[in-house]
């Protein structure tokens, strides 16, 4: 008979999204009246801008006529794109990123994931507590765990807590790791890191022979010019990391699908005969083996995103939402909760300090104010007590889901 990859035992819940969205349907379908207000997923409600929506429009023209008509692509993306990604994203922030060192891929979700496939089954992996659910899971999938254990911690991984007393930056891990999964803007806490502080990592990859893969995805909303975008303004990052962005929450590409990860040529990793070797050629081979390339409409839309039209547009969206993430901010504050991010970032991360548990208070704000967000602990053991809002709802339901707030009974 044949047999299941035996690691998905380990994982004892569902995906954290997925769960919510289920406890929501349980409770809609038992009230059907009630208008819940949603701000669990970070999914975005605002249309594509009209320079994407051109694009995109222009895109599906050419590939009506068979003088303009594209069959398959480069699996790592147009050239018009990845050159676009290069100048704009990295070069003008002084990043040294060239156009081949870009993937373009249909998500970060799938990257974040999949890139494990390229590192050898020996690494020991850190991963921020809390976190985007996607690390760990992925980690579990690929048998590169152990057992869940009593305390919510998998065997096998190294965590690093992230809490309001190091604001929510990791101190560096005690025993050397191998792989270290960073998040900055950070889902879920909404919380930044400076380049200080992004350089210690820098500095302990390189000794430890490490590599970071570096999630920000949420980068566009950094607001205060003195925190970097990417990795690789820190000096030395081409040595040791990997990025990877999406379109999703730029630029509202959550239903378009559109993602990139950068590996630089320079960044290497230990052979099995000591040797050092880039891991550049096992990503593309990687990818050009398992992935076709995202359709062409979809990337000509993205590569709007660069025209200065496109970056207006992006920009006076990522204001709606932060004008939502303010609202956030003030009323929870105002309500007496403890409240972190939301000001370079779309999440709002908050501790009720009502000594309530995160899957409690996700359940009271459903039944009594029928209000979704998601509870902190589905990000990690140290999310326990918090709980996450994604400003990306409408403004006016932000509006509401505040003033049902202001009159729960606790
Ligand atoms: C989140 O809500 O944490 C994310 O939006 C989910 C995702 O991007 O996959």
């Amino acid at each position: 008979m044949a047999q299941i990859n035996e690691n998905y035992f380990k994982l004892q819940a569902g995906y954290l999204f997925p769960e919510i969205g289920r406890r929501v349907r349980e409770f809609q379908k038992e009230h059907p009246q009630a208008d819940i207000v949603r701000m669990g997923i970070g999914d975005v409600t605002q249309p594509l801008t009209p320079a994407v929506i051109r694009a995109f429009h222009e895109g599906v023209e050419e590939m009506s006529k068979a003088g303009t008509f594209k069959g398959y692509g480069p699996e790592q993306g147009y050239d018009f794109l990845r050159e676009a990604i290069a100048k704009n994203d990295y070069k003008e922030r002084g990043a040294d990123i060239h156009a081949d060192e870009i993937f373009v891929s249909d998500g970060s979700k799938c990257d974040t994931g999949n890139i494990l496939e390229i590192f050898g089954q020996n690494n020991i992996i850190a991963i921020q507590d809390p976190a985007y659910p996607v690390y760990v899971d992925t980690s579990v999938m690929a048998g590169r765990t152990g057992e869940k254990l009593g305390n919510g911690y998998y065997d096998g991984l190294v965590y690093l807590p992230c809490n309001a007393e190091n604001g929510f930056i990791p101190e560096l891990p005690e025993n050397k790791v191998d792989i270290i999964f960073l998040c900055y803007p950070n889902n879920p806490t909404g919380t930044t890191a400076t380049k200080q502080e992004l350089k210690k990592w820098v500095d302990y990859a390189k000794r430890n022979k490490a590599v970071i893969l570096y999630d920000s995805a949420y980068e566009a909303y950094i607001s205060d010019p003195e925190i970097p975008h990417s990795i690789y303004e820190i000096e030395g990052a081409r040595e040791v990391a990997i990025e990877f962005r999406s379109f999703s929450k730029t630029a509202g590409f959550t239903g378009t699908r559109c993602a990139y990860t950068v590996i630089p040529k320079s960044l290497v990793a230990s052979a099995p005969d000591g040797s050092e070797k880039p891991l550049y050629p096992l990503w593309f081979r990687r990818h050009t083996t398992k992935f076709n390339g995202v359709s062409y409409p979809v990337q000509k839309a993205a590569a709007a995103i660069y025209s200065p039209e496109g970056k207006e547009e992006s920009k006076s969206t990522i204001s709606y939402y932060m004008n939502n993430a303010r609202i956030l901010r003030e009323n929870l504050t105002q309500m007496g909760f403890q409240v972190f991010g939301g000001t370079n970032a779309p999440y709002v991360w908050f501790n009720s300090g009502r000594g309530i548990s995160s899957w409690d208070l996700f359940d009271k704000l459903l039944n009594e104010a029928h209000v979704v967000g998601t509870p902190g602990s589905g990000f990690g053991p140290a999310g326990e007590g918090y709980f996450r809002f994604s400003s990306f709802a409408t403004h006016e339901n932000v509006l509401e889901a505040m003033a049902r707030l202001k009159n729960l009974k606790w």
